[in-house]
């Protein structure tokens, strides 16, 4: 069975789908391996690496994907332009990518009419078997850790309390909006740091997780809040008087808050809005807020996609994928991930592909199929008042009472 993995071609991404430690355990398992040349530069993974892994290198992604029974990607692949990437998959050719498929409807639907057979590795059911398997957490938890180191990088001044010869230096106020998983992992990082860590969430559950943090938790915690969270851990969209609500106490807290981290999303919709231009003027110069939303919209109003922007002596920061900001790591996971995904659908005594569509893993990932969109939360054209995107993700993945970290 030959195994592809292509360099990544679309903007801000560096990550790349395979490490030399996956791949010298998928060369172990009788895959053969073919990785295209450079695929790891952003990651600081050398072809020689994977060539001493046991991989060929392949001098362009024709040569790597063509032919391939697999290919491994952290991103969909380009579809039209210069850069075409889907034109060179043959038809049957299963891709595992992180294809944000509750968002990239044109994308799948062109997957399926290229007869690709695609698992989407941001539907891993949040099941404790697919724990090693789920990508969103792996690449969020360290989104959660750089946003901080972001953010400190801007704020013109230090996290922890110090008592100097020359008087204390009060600590840092951080307020981290979305206490998932990289809210959670933010608020651990600010608190290593040394600032005064605060959380806000709409999950009741995420009450207890900030505060074994350390975070002081700031919540409308009325009767909408106690019944906020899916049956699969996730957030629901809020009314708009609970929004009103959460809106008076953010505007609130924030003109004491020296950085403000937001991360809050809720599957398959636009970010909400939470951080308003007038709550940004309230705030003090010299304040940062990092915005890690961006890319469904960006939880504050002022935030510009990819810059640092600067407003009433507020920085702004929008950098888009900041998984990509630390590649290195990031890969290594995201590598694990996708090949503890793949041992599902590889027979280990025939070592060819078995997809048994009776693995609720299986079920709950596969996207497109013999030419057709095959996921229900994918079901064309659905009627307004029956499945939204976020409604119907919330059918797939099933709940479970693990912590996500
Ligand atoms: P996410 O990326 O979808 O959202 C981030 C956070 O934003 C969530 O905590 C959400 O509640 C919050 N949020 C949404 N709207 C908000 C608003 N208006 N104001 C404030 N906060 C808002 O979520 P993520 O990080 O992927 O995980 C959510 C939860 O899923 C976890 O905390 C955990 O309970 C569960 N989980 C379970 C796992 C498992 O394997 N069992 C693994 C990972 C997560």
């Amino acid at each position: 069975m030959k195994i592809a993995i292509p360099k990544e071609r679309r903007a801000h991404e560096t990550r790349v789908a395979g490490s030399p430690e996956t791949v010298k355990k998928l060369v172990g398992l009788g895959c053969d391996v073919v990785v295209e040349k450079g695929a790891g530069a952003g990651a600081a993974m050398v072809d020689q690496a994977y060539q001493d892994a046991g991989a060929k290198i392949a001098a362009s992604a024709k040569a790597a994907i063509g032919g391939a029974d697999v290919v491994l990607k952290v991103q969909g692949p380009q579809i039209g332009g210069k850069e075409d990437e889907l034109g060179l998959f043959a038809k049957g050719t299963v891709l595992i990518a992180h294809l944000d498929a509750l968002r990239a409807r044109d994308e799948i639907a062109a997957l399926a009419k290229a007869g690709v057979t695609a698992f989407a590795m941001d539907l891993v059911p949040r099941v404790t078997r697919a724990q090693s398997m789920d990508v969103l957490s792996s690449q969020a938890n360290l989104a959660g850790y750089k946003a901080v180191l972001d953010g400190a990088a801007e704020f013109g001044k230090a996290f922890p309390m110090m008592m100097t010869a020359a008087g204390r230096i009060n600590p840092a106020n951080v307020l981290v909006m979305g206490a998932g998983v990289a809210g959670l992992q933010a608020i651990a990082t600010a608190r290593r740091l040394g600032a005064v860590v605060h959380a806000t969430d709409v999950r009741p559950a995420a009450k207890e997780q900030v505060e074994s943090l350390g975070g002081k938790f700031v919540a409308v915690e009325d009767e909408e809040f106690r019944q906020a969270e899916t049956a699969a851990g996730y957030a629901k969209e809020m009314s708009d008087a609970y929004k009103e609500k959460q809106a008076a106490l953010i505007a609130e807290t924030i003109p004491k808050m020296d950085l403000v981290i937001t991360t809050a999303a809720i599957p398959g919709r636009p970010a909400p809005k939470l951080v308003s231009a007038d709550m940004v003027k309230s705030m003090k110069p010299g304040s940062v807020i990092v915005d890690l939303a961006v890319e469904t919209g960006g939880n504050c109003e002022l935030t510009q996609a990819g810059k640092v922007a600067t407003k009433d002596g507020v920085k702004i920061v929008g950098y888009l994928n900041v998984a990509s900001r630390l590649a290195a790591d990031t890969s290594q996971l995201y590598a694990r991930n996708v090949l503890n995904f793949l041992e599902l659908l590889i027979d280990k005594e025939t070592k060819e592909l078995a997809i048994d569509m009776d693995d609720e893993i299986i079920k709950g990932t596969l996207v497109t199929r013999d030419g057709a969109v095959v996921h229900p939360a994918l079901a064309p054209a659905e009627p307004k008042e029956k499945a939204a995107p976020a409604e119907a993700a919330e059918d797939g993945p099933e709940e479970d009472n693990s912590d996500g970290e």
